[in-house]
């Protein structure tokens, strides 16, 4: 099974018997699926918002573990000021929804940034959302807001030489799993496939630490149009594969 699929109407067959733990999403695509129908960035955006919704719900009904989507990244506070308050207004309006649904979906919710930035309303339903979830042990849905993997790796990094100095951490003794503890994604295990739709080929800054052995599955379908059967192919893929870990 290929690393990149040209968009196809092909069904893959998954084994759920064998899902992966931990699948983490770029959501790429939002503005040139807008583009293509003469619409403007954010409706590409309110698109996006609603296949997060379809797909995270699906996630939880087959019984996955781990869904991590990148939503806002350190690096997209570049981008026009109306765009980024709308992208704040879908995630406002997002975890309104979820809370209000919470006790029946149980999906417990979590955030990976620095979100100290972002406006105390946002802040605060963000709290709400991590204490009324805090609890549940159904899948586990991870919202990258105001994330950069570099951003992560310097403020672990920051944090466990501050506990050094004050005497509470040894350099020599430093492990990759006591390192771990200082990451967002603490308590998280890495993802085990990170599918990037809309054609692009890279990283941009996701999960830098926690890809170091995932699976990589691209598509030129835009996030907007991104399905379950899309979702099926890239497990189907994944499910190809031979993991080795750096062993034989
Ligand atoms: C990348 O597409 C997408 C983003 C930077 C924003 C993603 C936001 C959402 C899907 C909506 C809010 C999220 C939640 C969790 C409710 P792009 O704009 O870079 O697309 P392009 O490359 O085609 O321009």
């Amino acid at each position: 099974m290929a690393l990149f699929q040209k968009k196809t109407t092909e069904e893959a067959t998954v084994d759920f018997e064998r899902l992966p733990k931990h699948i983490a999403i770029i959501m790429d695509g939002n503005g040139r699926w807008a583009k293509k129908r003469g619409l403007p960035r954010t409706a590409g955006h309110a698109a996006g918002a609603e296949t997060f919704r379809t797909i995270a719900t699906y996630c939880k009904d087959i019984g996955l573990d781990y869904l991590t989507v990148y939503a806002f990244s350190t690096e997209n506070w570049k981008r026009p000021a109306e765009e980024v308050s709308a992208i704040m207004g879908l995630l406002k309006k997002y975890l309104l929804e979820a809370i209000s649904k919470m006790e029946k979906d149980r999906v417990k919710m979590e955030f990976f940034g620095d979100l100290s930035v972002l406006t105390p309303e946002l802040r605060e339903l963000i709290e709400q959302t991590r204490e009324i979830s805090r609890h549940y042990k159904g899948c586990q849905v991870n919202i990258c807001l105001n994330y950069g993997g570099r951003d992560e790796l310097l403020r672990a990094t920051r944090a466990f030489a501050q506990d050094c100095v004050a005497g509470k951490k040894d350099p020599a003794a430093l492990t990759e799993e006591a390192f771990e503890a200082y990451l967002f994604s603490k308590g998280v295990p890495d993802p085990d496939l990170v599918i990037r739709p809309s054609g692009e080929l890279r990283l941009s800054n996701f999960l830098l630490w926690q890809s170091a052995y995932a699976e990589f599955y691209f598509t030129d379908v835009l996030w907007p149009d991104f399905s379950k059967e899309e979702l099926h192919r890239a497990i189907a893929a994944y499910q190809s594969r031979n993991r080795r870990y750096g062993g034989v």
